[in-house]
Formats: C-alpha cells, sequence, structure tokens
C-alpha cells in the first residue's frame, strides 16, 4: 500500500504543476497585444511555442527585437517573408522602445502611425536639429501629433 502511494503521489504532483502552468499561461496569452493590422500573423507566428507574455513583459528596442527574430528563427520559428515583415512591424509599431534621435525613417513612420514622406521630414528635420531632447522637441517636429507622442510616451527614448 505504502508502496502505491510513493508511486501516485509524484506523479500527482506533477500533473498539478503542468495544470497550473497550463491555467497561467492561458491567463497571459494574446491579450495584452494591441488590436492593429498584423495581430493575427504576429499571434500564429510567435505563439506557437510559448505565450505572449515573453512579448509583453520585457521591454526591447527595435534593434533588440530584430535580434529575438533572428534568434526565434534558429529556435525553429518559421514564416514566410511577407509574414515576417508584418511581425516585425507589427512589434516596431506596438511594443518596442523607439531610439527617437536614431529610428530610420521606415520606422518612425510605423510608430507615428504617418506617411513615408512625413516621416521622412520628420527625420530630416532631427538631423537639421541636432536631435531631440525632450519630449516637446519633438511635438516641434513637422507632421507629429502631440496628442499621439503622448500616448507613446512610455516608449520614447532620448539619449
Ligand atoms: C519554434 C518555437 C518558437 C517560436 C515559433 C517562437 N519562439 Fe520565442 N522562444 C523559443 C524558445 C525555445 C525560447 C527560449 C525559451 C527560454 O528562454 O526559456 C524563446 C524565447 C523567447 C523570448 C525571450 C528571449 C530572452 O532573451 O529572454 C522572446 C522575447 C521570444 N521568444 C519572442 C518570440 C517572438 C517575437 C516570436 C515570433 C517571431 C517567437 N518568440 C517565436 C521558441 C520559439
Amino acid at each position: 500500500m505504502l508502496g502505491l502511494v510513493t508511486l501516485l503521489l509524484p506523479s500527482a504532483l506533477i500533473c498539478f504543476v503542468v495544470a497550473t502552468a497550463h491555467s497561467v499561461s492561458a491567463q497571459s496569452s494574446p491579450d495584452k497585444l494591441p488590436e492593429t493590422p498584423g495581430k493575427q500573423v504576429f499571434v500564429a507566428v510567435c505563439t506557437s511555442c510559448h505565450d505572449a507574455s515573453l512579448m509583453t513583459d520585457a521591454p526591447r528596442t527595435i534593434e533588440g527585437w530584430v535580434d529575438v527574430v533572428y534568434l526565434m528563427k534558429d529556435f525553429g520559428a518559421m514564416a514566410t517573408d511577407a509574414e515576417w515583415k508584418t511581425v516585425t512591424d507589427y512589434m516596431v509599431t506596438n511594443l518596442a522602445l523607439v531610439e527617437v534621435n536614431k529610428a530610420e525613417a521606415a520606422h518612425v513612420q510605423l510608430v507615428f502611425g504617418i506617411s513615408e514622406a512625413e516621416a521622412k521630414d520628420v527625420v530630416a528635420y532631427r538631423d537639421k536639429q541636432g536631435g531631440f531632447k525632450t519630449i516637446d522637441d519633438l511635438k516641434k517636429a513637422p507632421g507629429l501629433d502631440a496628442a499621439k507622442i503622448d500616448t507613446l510616451k512610455d516608449r520614447l527614448l532620448f539619449k
């Protein structure tokens, strides 16, 4: 009898641990991800091996996310070229910390939701000014919306 108990107890424990891990991952799954175009592709490509909390809980710069994409490809993540672009654009648009004095026009365009021409104007203005030191400097850039900048303020880096 004792033999059976010692046999059953560890397996019951393992079941409990596995069940707990499952419910935790179910809770923190895609819900924190903003509903913008690309979310479905992002979720499909990036949450098949682990849940989305890895993406929402640790802030990274755009470069940091590009590195993560390379790493995930090494781990076996699969997608078409078009899907990889969608995934990367989704992370730049919604998740990445943005170094406003370094960001290229294509990224400025995504982050601030402006046109390609407007983004180029922002970059040209930035370079002429010698960079943005504060959020108020950024608000003076042509074509950028102050309210939009305020919504992004936790993601903007001015170093
Ligand atoms: C084929 C399986 C697989 C897919 C698909 C996948 N990952 Fe991962 N991911 C992993 C593995 C394995 C790890 C390492 C787990 C660990 O560190 O515990 C990991 C870890 C991570 C980490 C943590 C890295 C760190 O340095 O702490 C992030 C962030 C991440 N993945 C993001 C993504 C993103 C974004 C995508 C979609 C582009 C993605 N993953 C798709 C397997 C995958």
